[in-house]
């Protein structure tokens, strides 16, 4: 008989340590391990070759290399984000909290691919359920199969007879593999069956979607290591209330990671958003101030954002700050700058910024916008609507050039924007005749102000 072994795993980055330790060594969290039974089968009873030949090493110049071929799917928001389309053999895992719309993406992609077999595999709904958000999403489809199924054992019994082109499974968490005596989603588990559909990807070139739930810290629930495994990982996010949801690359080996696929949750499921800038400039028909728009860029895609600022005397002692999509540290370092360079007191008054549409945001080169909504907001002045700025600010309130700046103003220019701010460094090679949208080079805030006020 199998001797029975236990270990102990951290539950939130995976560490393995044989004793029970306060402090995860690994990742400085306290209280999180937990003893999880490991009792493993004789793994050469199992399918699989493990008469590998052992590799040699060899010249890179040596290595012949194909081109490999993606599948191009037919929602362009998840090509764009994968780099270019699924890679054949590629683990790819969506994360996101519960009831974002992650079964929903994923059913609606497994529909959509009605060219190729796809199996969906589904430990968390039953098939009527299934079938009722696939009549939701009004897609029909011949090719896509449906198994209700946690046990890793028998789900490869299904594909062996079946032999998908592309497998989903929904969620990572709720699958068990014999081979291992603890819990569905604990760290064990979640790892031995990765591992096992890992395996499986490899050797078959099958590409495979894996769903985890992640936990109320954001982080991927269960392991680090989870991450650690597969190729591509992708978050699902969005504000539960707004119907917009993201998809953003946190990591990817065939592609970068700083792609970003915008959706929107309708009655018919998720709907590709090809045009995000309308979405994030929000409708209004009467001008108020505190609201500029940056011209920011995410991934390859220039995005123009509506930046939204409230400032106030503060009426209960300490004035607040609070920031949602912008970095609170950098709204922090910016009303610095504006105080100590522009002599405007902050100090007493409240502020509150807000990136409209629930989108977060990291570019330096919205600072310049931010800067000038917390201005327009403070001294009530409005910003014309026919305006964007794209700048970073450093610490002297000077205005520094930023990455890919002709990408920004056609955009800009595209959305009938008239005028955009940008900084006096960024105007090398840059040709005022072949826009119709003015250029104003600026070097400090002052003058980005200056040019507001007398307009
Ligand atoms: P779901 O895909 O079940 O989320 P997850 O798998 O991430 O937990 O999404 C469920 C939510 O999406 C639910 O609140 C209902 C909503 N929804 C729609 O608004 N329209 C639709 O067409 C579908 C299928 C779901
Ligand atoms: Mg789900």
């Amino acid at each position: 008989m199998a001797k029975i072994k236990s270990t102990y795993f951290c539950q939130s980055c995976g560490t393995q340590s044989p004793k029970w330790v306060g402090r995860c060594p690994g990742c400085g969290e306290w209280n999180t391990f937990v003893e999880e039974i490991i009792e493993k089968e004789d793994k050469a009873s199992w399918k699989g070759s493990s008469t590998k030949i052992a590799a040699k090493p060899r010249y890179l110049g040596e290595i012949q290399y194909n081109q490999e071929k993606r599948l191009e799917t037919p929602d362009g928001e998840l090509n764009r984000v994968l780099g270019g389309g699924i890679v054949p053999g590629s683990i790819v895992l969506i994360g996101g909290e519960p009831g974002i719309g992650k079964s929903t993406l994923m059913l609606q992609i497994a529909l959509k691919l009605s060219f190729i077999k796809v199996l969906y595999v589904s430990g968390e709904e039953s098939e009527q359920q299934i079938k009722m958000r696939a009549e939701r999403i009004e897609i029909p489809s011949e090719s896509c199969y449906i198994l209700t199924e946690t046990s890793t054992q028998n789900i490869f019994k299904q594909i062996e007879a079946l032999q998908p082109d592309l497998l989903i499974i929904d969620s990572i968490q709720t699958l068990h593999s014999s081979f291992i005596e603890s819990a569905a989603g604990s760290i064990s588990q979640v790892r031995e069956c990765t591992a096992e559909l890992l395996k499986y990807a490899k050797e078959s070139g099958t590409p495979v979607f894996l769903i985890g739930h992640i936990t109320k810290e954001g982080m991927l629930a269960g392991p680090k290591v989870l991450e650690h495994m597969v190729d591509t990982v992708l978050q699902f996010e969005g504000d539960r209330h707004l119907s917009y949801r993201i998809l953003r690359t946190t990591k990817n080996r065939f592609g970068s990671t700083s792609e970003l696929g915008i959706y929107e949750m309708s009655g018919e499921g998720l709907r590709e958003v090809t045009n995000p800038s309308e979405i994030l400039l929000s409708q209004r028909d009467e001008a108020i101030s505190g609201i500029a728009i940056g011209a920011t860029l995410e991934g390859n895609r220039p995005l123009l954002i509506e930046i939204q600022s409230l400032v106030s005397v503060a009426t209960y002692g300490t004035s607040q700050r609070s920031s949602t999509g912008f970095d609170s540290k950098r709204l922090n370092m910016l009303l610095a700058v504006l105080e100590k360079r522009g002599g405007m007191r902050f100090g007493s008054q409240d502020v509150f910024l807000n990136i409209a549409g629930g989108i977060k945001v990291e570019d330096p080169a919205l600072d310049m916008a931010v800067c000038v909504s917390l201005v327009s907001s403070f001294q009530d002045v409005i910003v014309p609507s026919d305006m964007c700025f794209a700048g970073e600010v450093g610490l002297g309130g000077e205005i520094r050039a930023v990455n890919r700046i002709e990408q920004r103003i056609s955009e800009a220019e595209k959305l009938g924007f008239k005028h955009i701010f940008i900084s006096k460094y960024n105007m090398k090679g840059l040709n005022q005749s072949r826009y119709s949208i003015r250029l104003h080079d600026v070097s400090r805030l002052d003058e980005v102000f200056d040019n507001i006020i007398n307009n």
